[in-house]
């Protein structure tokens, strides 16, 4: 009975009540812990399961969007509760600064450069540092002296879009296989070796395949080809042959050139089916677009350069379009050292913010674009004319469809200039081009979204139009 009785044990005793204490006060905080955690691990799961369905539904900007609301009106940062690093989704266009230009040096890309390679290799999306440094500066050279080319090479894509050759065919299906792979990979962020389909592999190669192709044939690691020969001054052809010229294998060839491919082959089709979209439902912007153009360039063929610069309302529409569709609406960084964000925390959310080394920090234009207190209370609509009002002449980095900063991206003239020359084409070529009987017509940024690297219309664009120019069409 003794043993019952913790009084009989003396002096022992008392440890032992003292002990059973301090066990007993310890299997409540472990179990506080371990509440604590299995809430965050619910929580994070749930976290989870609601970004997989909402982005199942093509929803999942518009979810960000809306935790993004509990921060108004302050431009505060939200912290995600998911399993991994602490992350941070940053709205403040202060902090969007610290990331992107001010403290570029202690931001990375943690795992995307692993998540990439099967597709990428070694281009200049994947690398970082020297390797980086190198990548840019041969392609910055050749954009550079792409802004003083005429606009003819437009035209020559604009075609080649129009007959593909069966094989021009399963490359391009291979392709949208490997970027689909690469987006799974990419969101799986640190777990993407679980996303290793042998489908995904067998499209990397047949990508592989037909870019080492391509460079046999133009022979285009062969010394020599650059200075003599046709081909050298066919405009279109002049930036890949520089980029072979200063390549020293063809698999780094092959990465370049593949690397500038993702950059800008999906990228531009997605500004200009969201332009499009936006303007056949806005027919009054569609309208003062088409006037703008005829008084211009009239119906000529071919606009220049010169004349696409003196098209003010067509930059409005282009910069309106990439403000609500950014076609790389999400984007995110890794803290390699221990640093700090500007603004955001304290209890008035004007206090820095820590962020340790190996969190990561995630930014997006799409999210950011639609802050009543950034761009007003019609932030959510295409209110192409916001752009010529001189209230957005200090939006900085509230507005970074570019990204801006070391990585800016290289091609933003070229981009600009292809999105603009081929709306022009397309106006001038048709008529009309409306919107579809029965074409759903509902609020921007409520209709249905297709997210990879980039973003598009789940429904597609789809428009009527009638051929014939302007003028026969008033004739
Ligand atoms: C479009 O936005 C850029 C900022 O990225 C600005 O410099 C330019 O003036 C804008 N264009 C127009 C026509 O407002």
């Amino acid at each position: 009975m003794a043993t019952g009785n913790p009084w009989s044990k003396g002096l022992g005793g008392h440890e032992s009540i003292a002990g059973g204490l301090l066990r007993h006060l310890a299997v409540v905080v472990v179990s506080i812990a371990a509440i604590r955690l299995l809430y965050t691990i619910v929580k994070s799961v749930h976290g989870y399961r609601e970004l997989w369905e909402s982005n199942a539904d093509g929803r999942l900007l518009a979810f960000l969007c809306s935790i993004a609301k509990d921060y108004e009106p302050g431009n505060n940062l939200y912290q995600y509760l998911l399993i991994g690093p602490r992350a941070y989704h940053i709205l403040h266009p202060k902090n969007v600064e610290a990331l992107l230009s001010t403290n570029f040096r202690d931001y990375g890309f943690g795992c995307r450069p692993a998540v990439f390679a099967p597709l990428l290799g070694n281009g200049i999306f994947a690398q970082e540092g020297a390797a980086w440094k190198h990548s840019r500066e041969l392609l910055r050279k050749q954009f550079t002296r792409a802004q003083y080319q005429n606009l003819r090479h437009f035209t020559s894509t604009l075609r080649a879009g129009v007959d593909q050759a069966a094989e021009n065919r399963e490359f391009a299906e291979s392709f949208n296989v490997a970027q689909e792979g690469l987006a799974k990979r990419f969101r799986l962020a640190p777990f993407h070796f679980f996303y290793n389909s042998a489908s995904f592999h067998k499209a990397c190669r047949i990508v592989h395949r037909f870019v080492e192709r391509y460079i046999r044939e133009q022979g285009l690691m062969e010394n020599g080809q650059l200075l003599h020969g046709e081909k050298a001054v066919d405009s279109a052809s002049w930036f890949i042959r520089q980029v072979a010229a200063e390549s020293a294998t063809e698999t780094d060839l092959r990465d370049q050139l593949l690397n500038v491919l993702l950059a800008g082959r999906d990228t531009t089709a997605c500004c200009l089916s969201w332009t499009f979209r936006l303007l056949v439902r806005h027919p009054q912007a569609l309208e003062r677009l088409r006037r703008e153009v005829k008084s211009v360039m009239g119906d000529l063929s071919s606009p220049t350069r010169e004349q696409i610069r003196r098209t003010p309302f067509l930059g409005c529409v282009v910069n309106e379009s990439l403000r609500l569709y950014p076609p790389v609406p999400l984007n995110n960084r890794e803290a390699v050292k221990t640093t700090i964000l500007p603004t955001g925390g304290g209890p008035d959310g004007s206090s820095p913010i820590l962020v340790r080394k190996g969190e990561l920090v995630v930014f997006s234009q799409y999210v950011n674009s639609r802050r009543k207190n950034i761009f007003g209370a019609d932030a959510d609509e295409f209110q192409r004319e916001r752009w010529e009002t001189g209230e957005l002449d200090k939006i900085g980095w509230a507005y970074f469809p570019f990204i801006g900063g070391p990585r800016q991206c290289l091609g933003e003239d070229f981009v600009l200039m292809e999105v603009s020359y081929t709306t022009v084409r397309l106006l001038q070529q048709y008529r009309t081009i409306e919107l579809p009987e029965g074409e759903p017509n509902e609020p921007v940024g409520t209709e249905r979204q297709k997210l990879t690297l980039v973003f598009s219309s789940a429904d597609g664009c789809r428009v009527t139009v009638r051929r014939g120019r302007q003028s026969e069409a008033e004739g």
